[in-house]
Parts: structure tokens; sequence; C-alpha cells
């Protein structure tokens, strides 16, 4: 009985065609985070902030799942043990691509949050400033984004996940961002095993027991093989 944690980031949905955040020519190249990823931003230009996350909805809808996705499936669906999918990203090839046990902790571009009421429900490909709430009527919903300054979802799941994790894996990361960056620090504590999956070494490699580079369409299925043979 293997339990595994996966922490997943934008490398891995990179060849299914989304672009990452800190690679060259990357999302953050072409905008300033604190104008459509900060709470400040939106208060100051809704309109910018829908219209990103809109085009960002637009492309993940139009990528398909690569085979990290979906090595990634057969891992949980093979595996004797349970596999967690702790995913930074808000595309949903993860579940497209057949993962079930997947938690979004930055959210998710398919749904949409009341900033009112805290309602949640499937967001339209596309959204529009002062949309209202189909359960408390206010005219406030937005992006159901964590976006800078905000809490991440799930963390008392996910430290209980890794709490009791055989093996914390990495993949497409760069450790930049806290406190995903942080959680291969508390997988050692609790004597997981830990392995980086990445094209280039993260902020964090070297706190990793073991790294396979190389694009993940080719480096997860071999490392799934790996698990699955054990
Ligand atoms: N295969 C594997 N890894 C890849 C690939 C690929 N084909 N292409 C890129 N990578 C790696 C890069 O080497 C880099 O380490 O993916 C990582 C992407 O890093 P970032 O762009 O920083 O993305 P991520 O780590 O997911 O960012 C974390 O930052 O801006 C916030 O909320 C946003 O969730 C995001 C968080």
């Amino acid at each position: 009985m293997t339990n595994i944690v996966i922490l997943t980031g934008a490398g891995i949905s990179a060849e299914s065609g989304l672009g990452t955040f800190r690679d060259e020519g990357g999302l953050w190249a072409q905008h300033r985070i604190e104008d459509v990823a900060t709470p400040e931003g939106f208060a100051k230009d809704p309109q910018l902030v829908v219209n990103f996350y809109n085009e960002r909805r637009k492309q993940s809808v139009a990528a398909e799942p690569n085979a990290a996705h979906h090595a990634l499936a057969r891992l949980e669906s093979d595996l004797a043990g349970e596999v967690l999918v702790v995913t930074q990203n808000v595309d949903d090839l993860h579940e497209r691509g057949g993962s079930q046990n997947v938690l979004h902790m930055h959210g998710a571009l398919n749904s949409a949050l009341c900033a009112s009421c805290g309602h949640r429900w499937p967001a339209p490909l596309e959204m529009h400033v002062g949309e209202t709430c189909p359960s408390c009527e206010a005219p406030a919903a937005r992006p159901d984004i964590v976006w800078f300054g905000e809490i991440p979802h799930y963390m008392d799941q996910i430290e209980a996940a890794i709490a009791r994790a055989d093996v914390f894996a990495a993949i497409g990361t760069s450790g930049n961002v806290y406190p995903a960056a942080g959680f291969v620090q508390f997988a050692r504590s609790t004597g997981a095993h830990t392995v980086e999956l990445n094209l280039d070494p993260s902020e964090t490699v070297s706190m990793f027991a073991e790294t396979r580079f190389g694009p993940a369409s080719q480096t997860v299925p071999l490392w799934v093989d790996d698990m699955l043979a054990k």
C-alpha cells in the first residue's frame, strides 16, 4: 500500500499548449501580476481581469490533456494506495485526462465565485463584470481564482495527505510560490520519498531526493511505470 501526493504546476500543461508563468515569454512577461492576479487589480480594473481569465478559459477549453495527465490518471486507477493530485493549475486537464482525486489549491477557470456570499457555480465561457450571483443576486460574480494575497484552498486536507504520503512528487512547477513550494520540506520531515519531475531544475530542486528532468509528457509516463512496477 503506497500513498502518493503529486503537486503539479503550469509545466504539466505546457505541452497541451497552455502558457506557463515564468518561462521565457510566459504569462508574467505579458501581464503585470498586480494588474490581473490580485484583489486590488480586480477592484481597480475588473474588466481587464475578467478579460484575462476569459482568454485563459477559452485556451483551456481548446486544449487537450497530454500524456502526463493521462499517466497520472493511470497511476490513480492502477496503484494499490491513495493518489492525490494537488494542482496549482486552474485548467481542468487533470480531470479531462481521467484523474478524479484532484484538489485545485489556486482555484479553477471553470468555476465562478460570488464575492458577496461565497456561492460557487459553473463559470460561463465568457464572464462579464457585474454579473449577478444565482444565489444572492448581488452583482458580485468574479473568477474563482486564488489571487496573490488570498488564501489557497484545501490546505488542511493537503497537509494531512502529505503527512501520510510515502511518495511526494512535484511536476512542472518552478517552486517560486508558497505555500506550494514548501510542501516538499514538509514531505521530507514526515519521511516521504521526494521526487521532482521538471524541464529545468526548480528553485527547490535541492530539497528533492530524486530528480527526473525532461518534458512531462516523457518523464511522467516513465515515472508512473516505475511506481506501478514496485
Ligand atoms: N515539462 C515539464 N516541466 C515544464 C515544461 C514541460 N514541458 N515546460 C515548463 N516546465 C517547467 C518549467 O521549467 C518551470 O519550472 O514548469 C515550471 C513552470 O513554472 P511557473 O511558470 O512558475 O509555473 P508554476 O510553478 O505553476 O507557478 C506557480 O505561480 O503565478 C502563480 O498562481 C500561479 O499557480 C501559479 C503559481
